[in-house]
């Protein structure tokens, strides 16, 4: 249902970190791991589609039904958009899927939404829904989103982008954690994959005993670098195995990442650390609300897998912690599946976080560095989902809950 006075939504997705999911290297991969005969990796045997979430309502949000519209529903990136949308509990009335000349009359199987016709872009068209997704370049998005967006009756904008992710007036929103902040927001920030992962674990210590210090480690995938990423890998890890060179060729990574691992993401800055280290630093205050100088520190490594970020966590707490009421938090916990079962060989590992909307917490243990007062686990996260199209359409979801759509 579309008011006046109320905001329709636009959301501007990666492009980049998000087309790697339906590439062809990530389906030969799936493919391989079929023959791993072992029934824990069950998750590899149909495909990388992401399944059902646990512990999230699965009843429609029965607020206004809205009309949707997916810009660059054609595209790897797009794709993945209707694919959540098609399995989110948003009731959504009619899609509408927007694209260039060169898709512009023919049609999208949207799954429940059937065959949609795609219909050339256009502001004014796009301006009609409550809530358009854009999936297609950021110079796009950076062109169109003010003119989508603009006035009463113009679109909420959520950008994925780290242009507003810390502008104080702009929500950064993981909806699980800070949802109630997109209430009435006209633009909202999604944060970097490496941040909402790991603050899907810490946000529900944070609740229970109290954060004093946060210090994280993380082995991010290939895919962190986008399609050229996963190649680069893939390639050179051909290339070296089939004896064509010794050591792997590199554009992509500051180094060989095959039979290798890389402490090195984004930037360096002056005081040392490298700006995805600071990205999480930042993005965790922002969004766990904790003040300016919260200490958060994180060393960011690449190695050579293709998809899922992991990390280890390690929190010193200002209550002490009880290792069952942390396990508990994470068992109850939306969006988190525990992992935690040491004896029988359960952990979280990329291998079975891949495609899965929940995010994997294990190796839970009292810290020996810091006692009583801290924790140390294991998260790991299919960033495509959690760091991109899924956490915008549960914002989407948690907005039409909150009656800001
Ligand atoms: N696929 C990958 O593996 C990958 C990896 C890294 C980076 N990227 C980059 O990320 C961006 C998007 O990725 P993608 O894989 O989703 O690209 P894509 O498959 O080319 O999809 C782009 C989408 O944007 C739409 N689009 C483009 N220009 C438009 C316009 N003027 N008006 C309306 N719709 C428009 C396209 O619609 P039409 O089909 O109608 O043109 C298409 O649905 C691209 O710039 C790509 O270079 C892709
Ligand atoms: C989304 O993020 C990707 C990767 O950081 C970037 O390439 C793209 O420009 C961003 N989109 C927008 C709309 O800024
Ligand atoms: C939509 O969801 C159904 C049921 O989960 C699934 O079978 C179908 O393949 C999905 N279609 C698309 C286009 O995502
Ligand atoms: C998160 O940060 C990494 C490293 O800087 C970058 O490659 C990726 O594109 C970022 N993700 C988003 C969604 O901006």
């Amino acid at each position: 249902m579309k008011f006046s006075t109320t905001a329709s939504l636009l959301l501007a997705v990666s492009t980049a970190t998000t087309a790697f999911g339906f590439s062809p290297v990530s389906t030969s991969f799936v493919k391989q791991t079929n023959t791993i005969s072992n029934t824990r990796y069950s998750s590899f045997n149909t495909n990388i589609t992401p399944r059902t979430m646990s512990k999230r309502d699965a009843s429609l949000i029965s607020m206004n039904a809205v009309t949707v519209g997916v810009v660059g529903a054609t595209g790897a990136v797009g794709k993945e958009i209707v694919d959540c949308l098609n399995k989110s509990s948003l009731d959504v009335s009619k899609l509408r899927i927007f694209g260039s000349s060169r898709s512009a009359g023919s049609t999208r199987d949207a799954g429940k939404f059937g065959e949609v016709p795609v219909e050339l872009f256009d502001v004014a068209a796009a301006r009609e829904c409550d809530v358009v997704f854009l999936a297609v370049s950021g110079d796009f998005a950076l062109e169109h989103a003010k003119a989508i967006s603009e006035g009463d009756d113009g679109a909420v904008v959520i950008d994925n982008s780290s242009a507003f992710r810390y502008d104080k007036d702009i929500p950064l929103v993981v909806p699980e954690i800070n949802g109630e902040c997109t209430k009435g927001a006209k633009l909202i920030a999604n944060p970097n994959c490496t941040t909402a992962i790991g603050l899907m674990a810490l946000y529900p210590l944070h609740k229970l005993f109290k954060l004093k210090r946060v210090i994280m480690s993380t082995y991010q995938a290939a895919s962190g670098a986008g399609q050229p990423g996963m190649d680069e890998l893939q390639e050179g890890t051909r290339a070296v195995l089939s004896g064509e060179r010794e050591v792997a060729e590199n554009k992509i990574f500051a180094h060989p990442l095959p039979f290798n691992v890389i402490p090195h993401i984004d930037k360096f800055q002056e005081n040392g650390y490298t700006k995805e280290e600071m990205k999480v630093t930042w993005e965790c205050r922002k969004i766990c609300g904790l003040p300016d100088d919260f200490p958060v520190s994180c060393t960011a490594v690449r190695i050579p897998t293709y998809r899922a970020h992991s990390e280890t966590i390690i929190v010193e707490t200002e209550e002490p912690v009880d290792i069952e009421a942390a396990r508990k938090a994470f068992e109850e916990a939306p969006g988190i599946k525990l992992m935690d079962d040491t004896a029988n060989e359960i952990y979280p590992m990329p291998l079975t976080a891949t495609g899965q909307y929940d995010v994997e917490v294990g190796r839970i243990r009292k810290s020996l560095v810091f006692g009583d007062n801290g924790l140390e686990f294991f998260v790991v996260g299919d960033q495509l989902l959690r760091g991109a199209a899924l956490n915008a359409v549960l914002v989407a979801e948690e907005m039409a809950k909150n009656g800001s759509l």
